[in-house]
């Protein structure tokens, strides 16, 4: 019983790039998000409204969104982490935004600096100034079986932390393994707890790809129900304040396992690996993906 359609949050131009220490051009970013979109990817996280000390590489948001306002056939969602972040975004011209909160004290106070409760106060605050406007938000749930400094997370944490952004008003909750560390033994008993208090329609999942388990994660979750995955080209990423989290899974390779499972995404394979192929020659780095190996060595 797995679906018919999959949609894929392409979160590369944000999660992919945050943590490159080298600044990448303004133009490169926006040469690459137009790569995406014309690849057929819907929804593109484009960068996010933070403080510039705390993510440099995306200190370039509002030249970011300008470069981007015409681009037509995708939603440009950007990270908010507070009522300052969310009024540049707006002014920017962004029409979706998504907050983040953690399932682990830890992270909270390393990425955002502060308690899970206060920042969900903070999120209160965006989320209503948000639907003042009607903007979409999504909420972002990460550490969600793992913590770098906490170890293992309980899934009643998870759902916990699910719940409340659901119930401020997120019209779609993403379940990030921010570090990479699940695996469907994991994973399975997570989604079981957040399916609970959250409607599966409004759930997304985001693995990293540290230990190599993220495909098998995406695949159980699409058993359990889910349709939404995020996913960054080429598997770049990783957050600065996850210690030892390796990129996102690759959304080469989620492409080429749900076009072999027969599900629907209208990603063009091809051109997506164009994109791919883009980036990493700016980075100087050889193409990551398992299927940009595979099919370079053909
Ligand atoms: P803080 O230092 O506690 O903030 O940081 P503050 O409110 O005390 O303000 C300090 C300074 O920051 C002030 O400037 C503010 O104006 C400024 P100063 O007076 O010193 O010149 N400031 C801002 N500037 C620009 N944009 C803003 C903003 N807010 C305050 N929005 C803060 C708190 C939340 C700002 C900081 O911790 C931060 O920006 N964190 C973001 C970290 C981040 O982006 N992490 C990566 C994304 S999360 C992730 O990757 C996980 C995910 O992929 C899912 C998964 O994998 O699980 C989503
Ligand atoms: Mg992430």
């Amino acid at each position: 019983n797995l679906p018919a359609h999959v949609k894929i949050v392409e979160v590369g131009p944000r999660d992919g790039l945050q943590n490159e220490k080298e600044i990448v051009p303004t133009s490169t970013k926006v040469q690459l998000i137009k790569m995406l979109v014309s690849s057929g990817l819907t929804v593109v996280e484009a960068t996010s409204f933070v403080s510039p000390k705390w993510v440099p590489q995306l200190a370039d948001a509002k030249d970011v969104m300008d470069a981007i306002r015409n681009i037509q056939g995708a939603r440009f969602p950007v990270l908010t982490p507070n009522l300052k972040g969310f009024e540049a975004a707006v002014s920017a011209g962004a029409n979706e935004v998504a907050i983040f909160a953690s399932a682990s004290e830890s992270f909270s106070k390393s990425n955002i600096n502060c308690s899970i409760e206060d920042s969900l106060a903070r999120f209160r605050d965006v989320v209503s100034a948000a639907r003042e406007i009607s903007l979409p938000v999504r909420g972002y749930v990460s550490c969600v079986v793992g913590c770098p400094v906490e170890g293992i997370v309980p899934p009643s944490k998870v759902a916990y932390v699910a719940k409340q952004l659901f119930d401020m008003g997120c019209s779609e909750i993403s379940l990030g393994d921010t570090i990479g560390v699940g695996t469907p033994g994991t994973v399975i008993p997570m989604l079981e707890n957040v399916m609970n208090v959250v409607p599966i329609d409004n759930l997304a999942v985001h693995f990293h790809d540290t230990y190599g388990q993220a495909l098998s994660n995406i695949l159980t979750s699409l058993q359990m129900g889910i349709r939404t995955v995020d996913s960054s080209v080429s598997g770049l990423g990783g957050c600065p304040y996850a210690k030892g989290a390796s990129g996102n899974v690759a959304t080469e390779d989620v492409v080429y396992m749900l076009n072999g499972l027969g599900i629907e995404t209208n990603v063009d394979l091809e051109k997506l690996l164009l994109a791919g192929d883009f980036i990493c020659k700016h980075l100087r780095r050889p193409p990551s993906s398992k299927t940009a190996v595979a099919l370079s060595s053909k």
